[in-house]
């Protein structure tokens, strides 16, 4: 057997794992939240949860991976005490592996959307307007069409690996994300009304800050930074052991929340910039529109208004949507895979097509049942199965664990670790507060 692949270098690590974290989530999802919670009350709340508590989790994942080199069930299994906690590592792992796999069906459908919108502002500059207006009208042949497109990208690079698919990719796409979201919040902030938005973004205002916003700036951390779902315990099983994880984790989580908070310097002062071109950015209770009309209805109003120029600024931000969402279904992507191709004799490409092809199945009848089922899966999958993992590995950490063999492991890449601050917070950090904090949220979402 070939040795087991791993990231060539600590800049291809951070890339990957900066690639995962950055999606969706910090780009649509972290701009919009804060608008409906408050403005910065939830950015300040958002920063300390990133850092007190996601992080905290995301150290658990990535020192399980690395410990275990392997994908999340045999990895949990690897450092389960008996044949109790062996079971539970097996159910936990499970879990895992089915919540990554439907994580990425819904994940794909939307990113299908963003590409389609993407083709579209091409389509606009070449003014076919029939093709403009069958790439943003949702049929299911559309969105079926261009799931398979996003699919099949996505699949193409995890079957070719670690360093030649996720590490090469990753290091190719992130900094050209960063350089799209810089210039369209450059070109954003020039116009008038973008001002309003930044002020709604910056100056927290108390009155819409409600019980939940904890809670909620909880579970954004937890998806942003892919946590639960055993995404970063896979690139954490592919890192080298001269580096050192607390080093590591907390410069991803830095990248991670410092792309969001950018985010939100985008996103706010363009739907502002589109409220003051007449676009509804209000629905009708009186909330910001932060669902998928904003991207698809409130954004798109902007561009048009914007004349020639709006077709050049919608192709960027789509192609930045676009690939935001492709570095992190790769690493959803390779949480199944990476499970089939060490445990079974079907080789990674194999995989890659049978799990791939699985899954897109599940998304044809997410889309074939929209109404029914994409909220639910949504909700099943982010706001109860990932929180609930979360606690599964902080106990495997915290709990089962034995604590001698979990320094050592720590301490590979990072000698001296035992003197440090990490060492003397966060053992018990992962033990108990990250647990009861993850309860907490968790008891809400359910009442
Ligand atoms: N972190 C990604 C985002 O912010 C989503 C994600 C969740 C990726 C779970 C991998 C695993 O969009």
């Amino acid at each position: 057997m070939a040795p087991r692949e791993q990231f060539s270098s600590k800049a291809g690590f951070v890339m990957a794992a900066a690639g995962s974290a950055i999606g969706l989530g910090n780009i649509w999802g972290f701009p919009t939240q804060t608008a409906s919670n408050g403005g910065a009350a939830f950015v300040l709340v958002y920063f300390i949860l990133s850092f007190c508590l996601a992080y905290p989790a995301l150290m658990a994942e990535l020192i399980i991976g690395r410990h275990g080199r392997a994908n999340i069930i045999t990895a949990l299994r690897g450092i389960s005490s008996g044949p109790i906690t062996r079971k539970f590592g097996t159910v936990v792992g499970v879990c895992g592996v089915l919540t990554a796999s439907f994580i990425l069906s819904f994940y794909a459908i939307i990113a299908g959307w963003m590409m389609a919108y993407l083709l579209e502002s091409v389509a606009a500059m070449l003014s076919w307007s029939e093709v403009s207006g069958w790439l943003t009208g949702f049929s299911l042949a559309r969105n079926v069409m261009f799931l398979l497109l996003f699919m099949a990208l996505t699949m193409a690079i995890i079957a070719r690996g670690v360093t030649g698919g996720i590490e090469k990719w990753s290091t190719r796409l992130m900094p050209l994300l960063l350089v799209l979201m810089l210039m369209l919040i450059g070109y954003v902030l020039l116009q008038e009304g973008a001002m309003e938005g930044l002020k709604v973004y910056l100056l927290p205002d108390i009155s819409q800050v409600k019980p939940a916003l904890i809670l909620d700036a909880m579970g954004q951390a937890f998806f942003s930074l892919s946590l639960g779902v055993g995404a970063m315990l896979i690139y954490g099983s592919y890192l080298s052991e001269k580096e050192s994880l607390p080093v590591l984790g907390a410069v991803v989580t830095l990248v991670d929340a410092g792309v969001a908070f950018v985010a939100g310097l985008l996103i706010l002062p363009a739907i502002y910039v589109a409220k003051l071109h007449g676009a509804d950015v209000f629905s009708d209770a009186g909330q910001l529109i932060a669902g998928p009309n904003l991207i698809f209805q409130v954004l798109p109003a902007l561009f048009d208004s914007m004349g020639q120029v709006g077709v050049v600024v919608a192709f960027a931000f789509f192609l930045l949507m676009s690939i935001a969402s492709l570095t992190s279904s790769i690493s959803m992507l390779e949480v199944p895979v990476s499970l089939m191709a060490e445990e079974t004799r079907v080789n990674r490409l194999q995989a890659t097509l049978i799990i791939g092809v699985m899954i897109t199945l599940v998304s044809v009848l997410i889309l074939l049942n929209f109404d029914l089922l994409f909220g639910l899966i949504v909700e099943l999958t982010t706001v109860y199965s990932q929180p609930l993992l979360g606690i599964g590995l902080c106990i495997f950490v915290g709990w089962i664990w034995n604590r001698n063999n979990l320094l050592m492991e720590i301490q590979r890449g990072h000698a001296k670790i035992e003197q440090s601050l990490f060492w003397k917070i966060w053992p018990s950090y992962v033990k108990f507060f990250c647990p009861a904090l993850i309860v907490a949220a968790f008891l809400q979402s359910v009442i």
